[in-house]
């Protein structure tokens, strides 16, 4: 998103004066802070905890290596290709307008994840002037449990907290520039990664961490069934931001000259650190402290300022630590906003502030009953789910797999072969025929039947 004008870019359908992510930094930047986000800290630790530890950690890699990254490449060269939004890539990149279904579904799909992820990003803001005050500083499960509970069971305080997040960053998208974002993201992202590695070291000197540490690198391959993986699989395809429009539309504005499957590749690798350096600096700590693997979201808010009550200065270091963690969601939620927003201007040819402020209200009216969920409105259920576990569900087990297959089988049936190879290796200035054929080979093949088999056989339909 926004990034300074500079010039034109890869050309193809839908090009015009589009503005462009200035430098390489910045565009890994922008990109990365996109992909690296809440779902680092928040969900790779609690589906983990949840799904039986290490196999499930191991799936959700290889899906992220052999499923999620190819998507992302795919999806980085059909926005460059058409430099316009999700919806629209989808139609101008194949005169067989049925796909434009898919550009709806991974805006809708953007939609719903804000709404609910924004409810997530809110209580980390909560927290950094609780851990300010002392008032999250314990080792003890039951009254960190308390804590959070409190905040949970507050409406008023939670629905504060997530619009004043989608305020800030409605504001920010609102200029449509994020030149600043990027800066700071820039210098944020390396002290967050810097303060996870210390809350490892920590972590790991705690008495009992190697339980922790077998926890999540010992496989119990019996853990592993159709529902497990359909999680690894979705988990992985919200960590890389796929089948939600996130990747096309960064890739709209990219450089014509950027080596896109070098930039995915070291995203995900970055990504992938990442997540699970967050496993590395809870579980020990959960195993330590007695806290319950199988918390969930809470897991994040429980464990943290533990590992840090026990240090000195813990109380400015927790606080840190949810400062940098708010600055995580900002990058992956100015993407998330940026999608719906990007195809309601462009659509509906609505001036950018007013685009941004509908696209924002109807946001928080969606994040409304997720929010309650988790507190006065916990025994409310759609399908047996709370409205925060089934936003969850819809998304990332329901229209990430669907639009990732379909991106999959757009890329490979849909779009020319030529125009594929081309948009890939920046119109044949780049050595990578080889990989084009054989990522378009997967995208007919491999790729769409895997998912389709994990999202069919998860769904319990065979
Ligand atoms: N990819 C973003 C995250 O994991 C949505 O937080």
């Amino acid at each position: 998103m926004g990034a300074s004008a500079t010039g034109s870019g890869a050309g193809g359908a839908g090009r015009g004066a589009r503005d462009l992510f200035a430098s390489r930094l910045g565009m890994l930047a922008a990109t990365l802070g996109s992909a690296v986000g809440l779902g680092n800290i928040w969900k790779v630790p609690a589906l983990t905890g949840q799904h039986g530890g290490a196999s499930f950690l191991l799936i959700y890699v290889l899906s992220t290596m052999l499923v999620a990254l190819p998507l992302m490449i795919v999806e980085m060269i059909m926005g460059r290709r058409t430099r316009a939004n999700a919806y629209r890539t989808f139609t101008l990149l194949t005169p067989r307008r049925a796909w434009w279904v898919t550009g709806a579904l991974s805006v809708l799909a953007a939609t719903l994840i804000l709404a609910f992820y924004s409810d997530v990003a809110g209580w980390v803001f909560a927290y950094v002037p609780k851990a300010l005050s002392g008032g999250v500083a314990t080792t003890d499960p039951l009254v960190a449990a308390r804590i959070f509970g409190e905040l949970l069971a507050s409406p008023w305080e939670s629905l504060l907290w997530q619009w004043l997040v989608l305020g800030f960053i409605a504001a920010v998208i609102m200029r449509g520039a994020s030149g600043g974002i990027e800066r700071v993201t820039r210098v944020l992202i390396p002290l967050l990664f810097l303060l996870l590695v210390a809350v490892c070291i920590r972590s790991l000197t705690l008495p009992n961490a190697g339980a922790g540490l077998r926890f999540l690198f010992m496989p119990d391959f019996a853990r592993i069934n159709g529902e497990v993986v359909l999680m690894a699989m979705g988990l992985s395809f919200f960590k890389m931001s796929i089948g939600f429009g996130c990747m096309i539309t960064y890739g709209s504005y990219f450089q014509a000259d950027t080596r896109v499957p070098a930039l995915a590749l070291r995203v995900m690798v970055c990504d992938l650190l990442v997540s699970l350096l967050a496993g590395v600096a809870v579980f020990p700590a959960v195993f330590s402290f007695g806290f319950e693997p199988t918390a969930g979201t809470s897991l994040l808010f429980l464990t943290i300022p533990a590992v840090f009550a026990s240090m000195p200065g813990g109380q400015f270091f927790t606080a840190i630590f949810f400062v940098l963690s708010a600055v995580a969601a900002i990058g992956a939620m100015l993407c998330l906003l940026e999608i719906p927003v990007a195809w309601l201007l462009e659509t509906c040819k609505l001036p950018r502030p007013r685009a941004t402020l509908l696209v924002t209200l109807g946001v928080a009216a969606l994040g409304v009953p997720p929010t309650l969920s988790t507190g006065i409105w916990a025994s409310e259920t759609v399908f047996g789910l709370t409205f925060f576990d089934a936003y969850d569900f819809a998304t990332s087990n329901l229209l990430l797999p669907v639009c990732g297959l379909l991106t999959s089988l757009f890329a490979g049936y849909a779009w020319p072969e030529r125009q594929f190879v081309a948009a890939l290796t920046n119109n044949g200035s780049l050595p990578l025929q080889g990989l084009a054929r054989l990522l378009r080979l997967a995208c007919r093949t491999v790729t769409p039947l895997l998912i389709a088999i994990i999202l069919l056989h998860g769904l319990k339909v065979f």
